[in-house]
């Protein structure tokens, strides 16, 4: 079996590429360091209270982590009047143990939110709530965040609304300007930490992704033209291994928005294997392959900080829940396996992101 493995993976495009480097080679944050970036994940709060071995190779693997769920309103806002730091404070404690940078995610979004807040939000009450909550939550966390994604996944063209924005409950209750004032009340409240428009689905040569690009370019346009203080886009990088990969495209994309003065982070890549056969050597050489092809074009723009994975092991990911394939079985979507060794995927990431240019 092992010998099968090896055979394939010496046989594909990415090896002959990149000879995969030995178990105790430099880890993915070591890597990133060289070339001015820096490698992290996510980190769920199961992770954190339960699984120690899973923490060890995060420490090992990563320069900076984000909670997976615990900075959303939804953990962390339960009630209008009481906030609830327990998860989000217990990730920091771990960060700060292993000298870990923390990026937080996210402040305004229109999922994971409380049962209370959609009704509470009216064009009389809306601004007053939102600056509220980003300036408790960002206060709290002051000196101690190093980016904050400010706005998530705000674009939706199909939902025909000003400046193809996603009809959400922010977005009907204050308009546009909804992202004037929750940029601004970051800036105020938290300057240091790096503000970032966070979005997903500008991956690939599809129309609607097509689409997003472009609403999300003139986004942009619209907001650094008025001052509004983004400073960064974040590129989720849900990617799909049975898509094709477009590399001018991806080129442009990301020299478009740098132009606009914008700094660039890899936010949430995972590789979702659903459409792929069953066979794990066939799917993680798919995987890696696809992941390097979306990386290369990317981590040559010198817009770009850094890439972090939306979990380091196949032990847990959202895509199991949201997209499990027809065969049942687990996905293959991260750099480790569920026992934590490293992959393929693991090798293209640090095969990308020794061939990224020096910052
Ligand atoms: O809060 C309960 C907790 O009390 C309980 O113990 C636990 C048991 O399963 O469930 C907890 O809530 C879950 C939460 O994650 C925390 O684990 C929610 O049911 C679940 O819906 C939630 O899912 C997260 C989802 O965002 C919504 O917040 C996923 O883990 C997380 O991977 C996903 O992440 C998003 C990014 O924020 C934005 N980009 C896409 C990405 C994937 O959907």
């Amino acid at each position: 079996m092992r010998l099968i493995h090896r055979r394939a993976v010496l046989a594909s495009p990415l090896a002959l590429a990149a000879a995969p480097p030995a178990f105790n080679s430099l880890a993915l944050n070591q890597r990133a360091r060289k070339r001015g970036l820096f490698f992290g994940t996510a980190v769920n709060h199961e992770t954190i209270t339960n699984d120690r071995h899973y923490l060890d190779r995060i420490d090992a693997e990563s320069g900076i982590v984000v909670g997976e769920a615990q900075f959303k309103w939804a953990d962390i806002h339960p009630e209008p009047d009481r906030y609830d730091f327990t998860r989000a404070d217990a990730l920091m404690a771990f960060a700060a143990r292993h000298k870990l940078r923390v990026r937080g995610h996210t402040l305004v979004w229109h999922e994971a939110i409380p049962d209370w807040l959609r009704p509470a939000l009216t064009p009389d009450t809306a601004e007053a709530i939102l600056r509220g909550h980003i300036r408790a939550v960002t206060r709290h966390f002051a000196g101690r965040m190093v980016h904050w994604d400010v706005a998530n996944e705000v674009i939706q063209p199909d939902d025909k609304q000003p400046l193809d924005l996603r009809a959400t409950p922010w977005l009907n209750a204050l308009g546009p300007a909804y992202l004037d004032i929750a940029f601004a009340e970051a800036a105020t409240c938290d300057p240091a930490a790096l503000r970032v428009l966070n979005e997903f689905g500008t991956d690939y040569p599809l129309p609607w992704q097509e689409r997003k690009r472009a609403a999300l370019l003139k986004l942009l346009a619209d907001l650094t033209s008025r001052q509004v203080p983004v400073q960064a886009v974040g590129l989720q990088a849900h990617l799909d291994a049975a898509e094709p990969i477009d590399q001018k495209i991806l080129s442009k994309f990301v020299t478009d928005i740098a132009a606009m003065g914008l700094k660039i982070i890899v936010t949430e890549l995972d590789v979702r294997d659903q459409r792929l056969p069953g066979s794990i050597e066939v799917r993680d050489i798919a995987i890696a392959a696809h992941a390097k092809a979306w990386l290369d074009p990317v981590l040559a723009c010198p817009a770009v900080l850094g890439v972090l994975t939306w979990g380091l092991s196949d032990r847990h990911s959202w895509l199991n829940d949201t997209f499990p394939r027809d065969d049942k079985l687990d996905q293959r979507p991260l750099p480790l396996d569920a026992a934590l060794e490293r992959k393929p995927l693991w090798q293209a990431i640090a095969a990308a992101l020794d061939a990224a240019p020096v910052r």
